[in-house]
């Protein structure tokens, strides 16, 4: 089943809770973390992980958009995060950090930024748990979905298979009603939607929709049949 994972980058961060609340179903929540060095916007940091983590039972889907990842990503398991993503272009060591995130209790995932490739890491893969394929230049939302990134969903999808992981592939950025499709043909099983859910009427069902537009568009693609 495709799991959904709101991002509150898009919802009004003077209410947090009530946000969380409003996608009540949701799998995930998305929490981009910026720090106006990796990315050019800045967000929230360890302590408002750590309120929202006790205000909500939606598990969070930390996205560390940080330099640094290394030293600030086990705080942010500390601070309650189920979930961790780190970006190759700013770990100095992924595999140590990786270990970290799961030996601190939490899953470990590793971010590439549309220029990066999937084959220099193809080793790498078995000490993950999810892999996010950034579908937009990270830092802001509502930006256009970049299609170019598809093949990179395919060839990712086509190395989990390979080497039969246990690997979520998580797309972000541009994914909305007009877009998931294609992402879920391709291989990817976890989506992050900012505005396609915060900027619509009913959060809880946009998520619904989403997810089920994802669910059918898998259910006949080669990689979700083999499984
Ligand atoms: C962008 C963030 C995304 C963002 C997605 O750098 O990583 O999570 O919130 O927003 P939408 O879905 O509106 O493109
Ligand atoms: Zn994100």
């Amino acid at each position: 089943m495709p799991q959904i994972s709101p991002s509150i980058l898009s919802a009004d961060f003077a209410r947090l809770a009530d946000e969380a609340e409003a996608v009540r179903g949701s799998d995930w929540l998305h929490v981009d973390v910026m720090d106006n060095h990796f990315v050019p916007n800045l967000t929230l940091g360890v302590p408002v992980v750590e309120s929202l983590a006790r205000a909500t039972d939606i598990p969070l889907d930390c996205h560390l958009m940080i330099e640094d990842p290394d030293r600030w990503a086990p705080q942010f398991v500390e601070a309650g995060a189920g979930s961790i993503t780190f970006h190759v272009e700013a770990a100095a060591a992924p595999v140590r950090l990786a270990r970290e995130i799961r030996a601190k209790g939490a899953r470990a995932s590793m971010a590439l930024k549309p220029g990066t490739p999937i084959e220099p890491y193809e080793d790498l893969l078995p000490e993950l748990d999810m892999l996010l394929i950034m579908t937009v230049e990270p830092g802001f939302g509502g930006q256009a979905f970049l299609d170019i990134m598809l093949p990179k969903i395919r060839r990712t999808r086509e190395l989990i298979a390979k080497h039969d992981l246990e690997l979520w592939l998580q797309v972000d950025g541009g994914v909305s009603a007009s877009t998931i499709e294609r992402c879920a043909e391709a291989g990817a099983d976890v989506f992050v939607a900012g505005s396609a859910v915060y900027g619509a009427e009913d959060p809880a069902e946009a998520v619904r929709n989403l997810r089920e537009l994802a669910a059918k568009a898998s259910a006949d693609a080669w990689w979700a049949c083999e499984h």
